[in-house]
C-alpha cells in the first residue's frame, strides 16, 4: 500500500486531498503544526512540526512513497518549499504539487514581469519541478471553496469577491483532490505539468446568482465596488489576506477562459465530468 505525506492537511486544498486519500484507504501521514488542534481522522499518522524546521520535514518524509505539497500563505514560502523539495528528493519520495506552475522558462519570466507579486510562487514551483522527485505539478484555477470564506456575507445577501465580467474558470477542489490523490497513489503517474480546472468560467454576477438560487434569496454581486477589500479584511488576516487581495485584484482585471481541450483532459483524468459551481453550492447548502 502507498504511504503518502500530506502538507497543509488542516487547510483547504490539503484537507480535501487528505479526505480523498483516507476514503481510498491510503496510508496517510500529515505534517501539522499543532497535533491537538489538527482534528484529523484517527487513521492519519501525525508528525508535529513546521515546514521551516528541516529535521521535522525529514522525519515526516521518512519512509513515504509520495508527498503532496501546497504552498502555505507564508512570507518564507520560497525557503520552506526549497527545504521540502530537497528533503523529498533525499527521501526518494515522489512529489505531487498543487498550486500554480508555469513550465516554460520564458513564459514564467514574462508572467513574473507582468505580475511581480507572483514571482515567489513561480519560483518555488519551478524549484520543485526541477527536483529529482518525478514531480507531478498541478496548476489549479479559482476554487469554488473560496466562497466559504465569505459564506456569512453571501447568506446576508452580498457576494463580495471580484471576478472579471468575462468570467474566471472555477474548480471544485473535490475534483482536484481526486486527481491529486490518483497522482499520489499511482507510482506510474507521469511526471510533468497539468492544468486542473472546472467546466466553466463564471463572472461575479453569475456566481452570485448560483448562490441566490440555492439559498432562495437575493445575493447581490459587489465585487466591482472599490470597497470589496473591506469584506476581505473582515474575514482574513496576515499573509493570507495579502495573498488573497493580490489574487482577487488580478481575477477582477483578467478573465480566465475555459479551454474545452483542457476540460476534456480534466474529464479523462477524473473519469467523470468536472463538477459545476452549481453542484458545489447545492452540496454545500445541503450539507
Ligand atoms: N484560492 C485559490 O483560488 C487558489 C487557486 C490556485 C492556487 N492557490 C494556492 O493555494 C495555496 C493555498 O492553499 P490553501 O487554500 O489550502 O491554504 P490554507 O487553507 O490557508 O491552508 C494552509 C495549510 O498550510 C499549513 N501551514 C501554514 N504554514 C505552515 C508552516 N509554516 N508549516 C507547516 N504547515 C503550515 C496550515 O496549517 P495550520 O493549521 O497550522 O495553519 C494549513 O494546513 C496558495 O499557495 C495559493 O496560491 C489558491
Amino acid at each position: 500500500m502507498t504511504k503518502t505525506l500530506i502538507i497543509g492537511a488542516t487547510g483547504t486544498v490539503g484537507g480535501l486531498v487528505l479526505d480523498e486519500a483516507v476514503r481510498r484507504g491510503v496510508d496517510v501521514r500529515a505534517l501539522v503544526r499543532n497535533k491537538e488542534r489538527a482534528n484529523l481522522p484517527d487513521t492519519v499518522e501525525l508528525v508535529q512540526g513546521d515546514l521551516a524546521d528541516r529535521e521535522a520535514v525529514r522525519t515526516a518524509l521518512r519512509g513515504v512513497d509520495s508527498a503532496f505539497y501546497v504552498s502555505p500563505h507564508e512570507t518564507n514560502e520560497v525557503e520552506i518549499a526549497t527545504v521540502f523539495g530537497e528533503e523529498a528528493q533525499r527521501a526518494g519520495a515522489r512529489l505531487v504539487f498543487g498550486g500554480f506552475h508555469i513550465e516554460d522558462d520564458d513564459a514564467r519570466e514574462a508572467a513574473g514581469s507582468a505580475i511581480p507579486a507572483y514571482i515567489p510562487k513561480l519560483k518555488l514551483a519551478a524549484f520543485l519541478a526541477s527536483t529529482d522527485t518525478r514531480p507531478a505539478m498541478f496548476s489549479l484555477t479559482n476554487f469554488d471553496q473560496n466562497d466559504e470564506i465569505f459564506r456569512a456575507d453571501i447568506e446576508a445577501g452580498v457576494f463580495p469577491t471580484p471576478l472579471h465580467s468575462d468570467g474566471v474558470n472555477r474548480i471544485d477542489l473535490r475534483d482536484a483532490a481526486e486527481v491529486l490523490t490518483t497522482a499520489l497513489t499511482d507510482k506510474d503517474f507521469a511526471a510533468g505539468s497539468y492544468q486542473l480546472l472546472g467546466p466553466e468560467s463564471l463572472n461575479g454576477e453569475q456566481s452570485a446568482r448560483i448562490w441566490a438560487e440555492a439559498l432562495g434569496r437575493e445575493v447581490v454581486y459587489t465585487g466591482d465596488d472599490p470597497e470589496w477589500r473591506k469584506a476581505f479584511e473582515r474575514r482574513l488576516s496576515g499573509q493570507k489576506l495579502v495573498d488573497w487581495i493580490r489574487s482577487f485584484e488580478l481575477l477582477g482585471s483578467a478573465p480566465i477562459a475555459t479551454d474545452p481541450a483542457e476540460v476534456e483532459i480534466m474529464t479523462k483524468l477524473l473519469g467523470h465530468a468536472p463538477r459545476t459551481l452549481a453542484d458545489y453550492v447545492r452540496d454545500s447548502v445541503n450539507r
